[in-house]
């Protein structure tokens, strides 16, 4: 998953005021009375944007993400900042699905931002998910996450191939195919390179991803003993996302 296209993520997936979002995140914690330097668990945190903007406003990270492509760029990236920020930030190779947070650092809330939900294909792992992170706050932690409603896959995750990325250097094309029936789509990257002679093909990479309905969600976070404190309706990319609103932002509260 984004093996070899981890590079242009943050240019061609991600969010389009990603401080505004952070300052979002944040007042839905404050909200909850979650302030910095509360300790937040992100998860899939990608090439760690989000992190990083938590750290810049005084919040403790850590970071949980599968992909070692998105690791390297988080890592590069936080090479670049200040040291008392990038202290404020750890990250590891490790699966959302199953994890173990240190039981004598419990967290004070979490994120999963971007729909790395929709990530979790199958309903088991987003059952495990739910569980884990339930086990790895305290009592009155905070999971803010954000799942991609159908409009998103039906919109927006079937459609042929559509170029996402030339710089002269390199071409990324995306085409996603979704089957109504599973709810599941078919998200291939292609990316190649110019080269002298014309385009030459770099890497095919596919991922699935899979739509949740809410109110099978909502029962999963019940039954892993969350309470919901809000839903919103939430669109994090007004451009991209035109006429509709893509996601639903859950905060959810351990007891
Ligand atoms: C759409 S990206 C979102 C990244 C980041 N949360 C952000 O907001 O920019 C989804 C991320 O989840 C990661 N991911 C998918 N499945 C995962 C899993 N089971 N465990 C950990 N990370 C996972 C992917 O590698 C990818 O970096």
């Amino acid at each position: 998953m984004y093996n070899t296209t981890a590079f242009l993520y943050e240019a061609t997936a991600a969010f389009e005021a990603p401080e505004k979002t952070c300052d979002e995140i944040q007042g839905f914690f404050a909200d909850c009375g979650i302030e910095p330097p509360g300790l937040l668990g992100d998860l899939g945190s990608g090439t760690g944007l989000m992190s990083v903007l938590l750290a810049e406003r005084g919040w403790q990270v850590e970071g949980i993400e599968l992909s070692p492509a998105m690791l390297a760029v988080a890592q590069a990236k936080s090479r670049a900042l200040p040291a008392p920020v990038q202290e404020r930030i750890v990250w590891r190779q490790g699966d959302i699905s199953r994890f173990e947070a240190d039981p004598d650092k419990p967290w004070d809330g979490a994120v999963c931002l971007c729909n790395t939900i929709n990530h979790l294909a199958e309903w088991e792992q987003v059952k495990a998910f739910s569980n884990s992170v339930f086990r790895a706050l305290k009592p009155g932690g905070t999971l803010i996450l954000d799942s991609d409603t159908l409009d998103t896959f039906q919109g927006f995750f079937h459609h042929g191939p559509v170029v996402v990325w030339d710089d002269g250097k390199h071409r990324m094309t995306r085409a996603c195919e979704f089957d109504a029936d599973s709810g599941r789509a078919s998200h291939t990257a292609t990316l190649e390179e110019y080269a002298p002679h014309g385009l030459r093909l770099l890497s095919r990479e596919a991922m699935a991803l899979q739509y949740h309905r809410e109110t099978e969600l909502f029962t999963l976070f019940t039954q892993a003993g969350f309470q919901l404190a809000q839903a919103v309706p939430y669109n994090p990319c007004p451009k991209l996302y035109r006429g509709f609103v893509p996601k639903l932002l859950w905060i959810l509260r351990k007891p």
